[in-house]
């Protein structure tokens, strides 16, 4: 993986260690006062959700959501689901999807905070990141912190998610990659405006 020089990357090749060395991250964030975190879905984090939810510090944090697919909250393609079932979170401010999808975002974004301390992020292989695809206007907003996006590509056409403001803004941004096809993942847009993030944290497991 290309080395860019805020960037700080730890590759590894024992999952075990990725998921060890990722939740110790969250962790640490959920000890701040007042934590908190903005959690990503997929596939990645849900090991690491896991390993976070024996920790009872983790109830110290309140958690978000970077993003969710529009669909009922109950649905096994729903990242609050995936985050409920694996982190069992105390604290945790969802994207409502059983509202129309303008009134979810103003309902979500009115109880954002100014600064998020962490966001976990993954990243697709095209690309993407939350769920800002690369052909998404929305990865040009300025101003809303959120923000409806659509794809053809991934499951749930209809999306809801933060937008690189808010993510940019954080305190810090962990991001989790997994498998090769992944290697180059962050120098691709969207994700590579990631790169100039200050306190930017890469776990890579190859
Ligand atoms: C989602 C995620 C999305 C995810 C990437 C990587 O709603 O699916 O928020 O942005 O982070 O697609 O997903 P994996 O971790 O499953 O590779």
């Amino acid at each position: 993986m290309v080395r860019y020089p805020l960037m700080n990357t730890k590759t590894f090749s024992q999952e075990a260690d990725f998921i060890k060395e990722s939740a110790k991250i969250i962790l640490e964030a959920c000890k701040l006062p007042n934590a908190k975190i903005a959690l990503s879905g997929g596939q990645t984090p849900e090991p690491i959700l896991k390993e976070l939810s024996h920790h009872v510090e983790k109830d110290n944090a309140t958690f978000y959501q970077v993003d969710e697919r529009y669909t009922e909250k109950t649905s096994p393609d729903s990242n609050q689901k995936m985050i409920r079932d694996s982190l069992n979170p105390k604290n945790f401010i969802t994207f409502d999807t059983s509202l129309p999808i303008e009134e979810a975002l103003s309902n979500y974004q009115n109880q954002l905070p100014n600064q998020f301390d962490l966001i976990v992020l993954g990243i697709g292989t095209d690309g993407h990141t939350a769920s800002l695809f690369p052909n998404s206007p929305a990865t040009e907003e300025e101003s809303s912190p959120v923000a409806h996006t659509q794809t053809s590509e991934f499951t749930i056409p209809d999306r809801l998610t933060l937008t690189f403001p808010p993510i940019l803004h954080s305190k810090k941004i962990l991001v989790l990659l997994k498998g090769q096809n992944k290697i180059d993942a962050i120098e691709k847009f969207p994700a590579s405006k990631l790169l100039k993030h200050q306190n930017l944290q890469v776990h890579f497991l190859v």
